[in-house]
């Protein structure tokens, strides 16, 4: 392994694999497990330590495989589990550690409880893995409260006996009850169906949701839609206090296994509830989404760095650093598109790198892929539907991975046909096109990530901020790296010392608008 020790994952650089959209090994036109298995060199040159790979268990894929209706198998469209265990092997042989997925806060429709819930009585021990109530109103025809789904409309569905079943997300996506002791028994058995088989640790979906309040009380109303993401006091739907008992189980589990680790999807952003999950016996990181949630301007950039420092200093975590994932825009497009999004992007993932903690990558950040604009026809997203148009969802940021050549998919699949489409003009963007140009994203991903692993000027947690030019960020890390990111309009000259890297060309000792650099004194 390239990291050694139980805390391996401490200064981890991870890579997002979106299962579906990294490579097709079967010509389908879906990712998969053989397609990833096939790609895993390339993961290993470009220098990641881990993967995480999202959901590829059983699943009737309501939500691309975030409904799970068997937590402990392999779905057959992305492989089966000699595959998955092939996989696992060839990519410890490479130093690689693999993460996965796993989907605690609810199951399939589909889900084998799920139907037995539906095909017993009201107030069966099979409805109580889940959340049934009565409606209100008369006839309880209403919903049992006000929560929306986070997909839009409500977050209740009628069934036919006239209980209603809560869907935090889509109606195929039913939440299981962990006040019950089967539903976190359940859960233990997944984690170790998977500890056993090798992997090293997991990504906990929606690790601020499990856990409901007594009584099930009306929420603060928000917009019609429910797409709200900053779960504050009043949403009692998400970061309920009864949540740390369920990650207190977890890691129970993982202490068993030395060496394996968690990683929170919690969207939680005051700094102190967020502190909460980080606690000695809770979840090992929990992603800080600031960064990916920050405009490109210096104000807001720096709070995001402050705020991600603050919230896990004080607990065992570092932090741990996302600029883009499957479910938000990626940064090329979050910061203008074309020429000025891929510039941004440049100083941006020198900055991720430059941060103390560990870096999450997702697919494509490597190669600057931006969003794509889909045609109607084309969306597949729940929210899309859920929204009746009103939101086009997810889709945009989750197209295919390019690999080689000149024509849709290059080299993602042997066919032409993908999941998503792929656009034309796309050859420059493409890994082969990459690795062949010293000047491309690929080339300053590699170039980073060697030197965040080799060079003693990225040891020591924390960071000491430096008074910079007005428009500019600038930190030294205990080890002697200086980091400069220039958002003023004006070139500023770089700080004293050797240049390691920049995200531009710095021949004449100034750094240029949105550029960044690390430089040792
Ligand atoms: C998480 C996943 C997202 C999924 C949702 C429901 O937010 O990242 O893709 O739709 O959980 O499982």
């Amino acid at each position: 392994m390239g990291t050694t020790g139980t805390d391996w994952w401490r200064d981890a650089v991870f890579y997002q694999v979106y299962i579906r959209s990294f490579a097709d090994g079967n010509g389908d036109g879906v990712g998969d497990l053989r397609g990833l298995r096939g790609r895993l060199g390339y993961l290993r040159d470009l220098g990641v330590d881990a993967l995480w790979i999202t959901p590829f268990f059983p699943s009737p894929m309501a939500d691309h495989g975030y409904d799970v209706a068997d937590p402990r198998d392999v779905e057959p469209v992305f492989g089966d589990l000699d595959e998955f265990d092939a996989l696992l092997a060839d990519a410890h042989a490479l130093g690689l550690r693999i993460t996965i997925d796993v989907v605690p806060n609810h199951t399939s429709s589909e889900h084998a409880w799920f139907r037995a819930a539906l095909a017993a009585a009201p107030g069966s021990p099979e409805r109580a893995r889940y959340v049934f109530r009565d409606g209100r109103g008369p006839d309880g025809a209403e919903p049992p409260n006000n929560w929306p789904s986070v997909f839009g409309g409500p977050a209740w569905t009628r069934v036919p006996d006239g209980q209603w079943y809560l869907h935090i997300f889509a109606p195929e996506q039913p939440d299981l009850d962990f006040g019950n002791p089967e539903v976190v028994a359940d859960l233990e058995e997944t984690l170790r169906f998977w500890l056993d088989r090798g992997v090293d640790g997991f990504r906990i979906d929606v690790a601020h949701g499990m856990a409901k309040p007594a009584g099930l009380p009306d929420m603060v109303p928000m917009d019609d839609t429910g797409l709200l993401d900053d779960h504050g006091p009043g949403d009692h739907r998400f970061d309920q206090d009864g949540v740390h008992a369920v990650h207190r189980r977890i890691r129970a589990v993982l202490d068993s296994y030395p060496g394996t680790m968690a990683v929170g999807e919690v969207w939680v952003s005051d700094d102190d509830r967020l502190a909460r999950y980080l606690r000695p016996d809770e979840l090992q990181l929990a992603f800080n989404f600031k960064l990916l949630t920050a405009e490109w301007e210096p104000t807001a950039l720096r709070d995001a760095v402050v705020h991600s420092l603050a919230a896990v200093d004080g607990t065992p975590a570092p932090a741990c650093w996302v600029l883009s994932n499957h479910d938000r825009p990626r940064h090329v497009t979050r910061y203008g598109d074309g020429e000025l999004g891929t510039r941004r992007a440049r100083a941006a993932a020198l900055l991720q790198l430059a941060l103390p903690g560990v870096a999450y990558l997702y697919n494509g950040d490597e190669l600057g892929m931006p969003d794509v604009d889909l045609p109607d026809a084309a969306l597949q997203d729940p929210i899309w539907f859920r929204s009746e148009g009103a939101e086009r969802g997810r889709d945009a940021c989750r197209i295919p991975v390019p690999w080689s050549g000149s024509e849709p998919s290059y080299g993602f699949s042997s066919g032409s046909g993908t999941w998503l489409p792929m656009p034309e003009g796309w050859t420059a963007l493409t890994a082969e096109a990459q690795a062949a140009d010293p000047a491309s994203m690929q080339s300053l991903y590699r170039a980073a990530l060697a030197l965040r692993a080799g060079s003693p000027a990225f040891s020591g947690e924390g960071l000491e901020w430096l008074p910079s030019p007005e428009g500019c960020l600038a930190f030294r890390r205990p080890g002697g790296l200086v980091f400069l990111l220039n958002l003023s309009s004006a070139p500023v000259p770089l700080p004293e010392g050797t240049v390691l890297l920049a995200s531009t060309d710095v021949t004449g000792g100034e750094l240029p608008t949105d550029a960044a650099a690390w430089v040792v004194a």
